[in-house]
């Protein structure tokens, strides 16, 4: 088997890494940078646990060949809290118990995160389009759609607080 070595992005942090030519993405970081959020729940595209962003749209890590992620950035769930704060969907997703067993989450947020950049205040429709392709075998789907919409609702209402305090200095 031959290697590829490829330079990307992960959460911030620049990487160089040499790994086997057939390696997928979500085992580049599961194996390569040992970052487990990203899930393996069928490596065929079919489940959405593996969902990472990659330049910003939500891909299945599992279909994505690690030499494609050469030179590009990817966002993975352990990238999403800032300076110790959960990000809002991380937030959400706990108060409105979106969250069982877990195995679906890391997908699910990253999926909502790509949705809420393109679609700040989606509605029910939207938000069941942009998360068709992660599947939950716990919850029911009705507490997600509610954590996507509160975190789309609380950080409407942090952006417009940053509006009102630059405008007030
Ligand atoms: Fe990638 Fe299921 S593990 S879609
Ligand atoms: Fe268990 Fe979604 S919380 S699969």
């Amino acid at each position: 088997m031959s290697d590829v070595t490829i330079t990307l992005t992960v959460n911030g942090r620049a990487h160089t890494v040499t790994t086997a030519t057939h390696k997928t993405l979500l085992y580049l970081l599961r194996d390569d940078l040992h970052l487990y959020g990203a899930k393996d729940g069928c490596r065929e595209g079919e489940c959405g646990a593996c969902t990472v962003l990659l330049d910003g749209q939500a891909v299945n890590a599992c279909l994505v060949l690690a030499g494609q992620a050469d030179g590009r950035a990817v966002i993975t769930i352990e990238g999403l809290a800032t300076d110790g704060r959960l990000h809002p969907l991380q937030r959400t997703f706990v108060q409105a118990g979106a969250v069982q067993c877990g195995f679906c989450t890391p997908g699910l947020i990253l999926s909502a995160v790509a949705l809420l950049a393109q679609h700040p205040r989606p509605d029910d429709a939207q938000i069941r389009h942009a998360l068709t392709g992660n599947l939950c075998r716990c919850t029911g789907y009705t507490q997600i759609i509610e954590a996507v919409k509160q975190a789309a609702a609380d950080m409407a209402a942090e952006a417009a607080t940053e509006v009102a305090t630059e405008v007030g200095t």
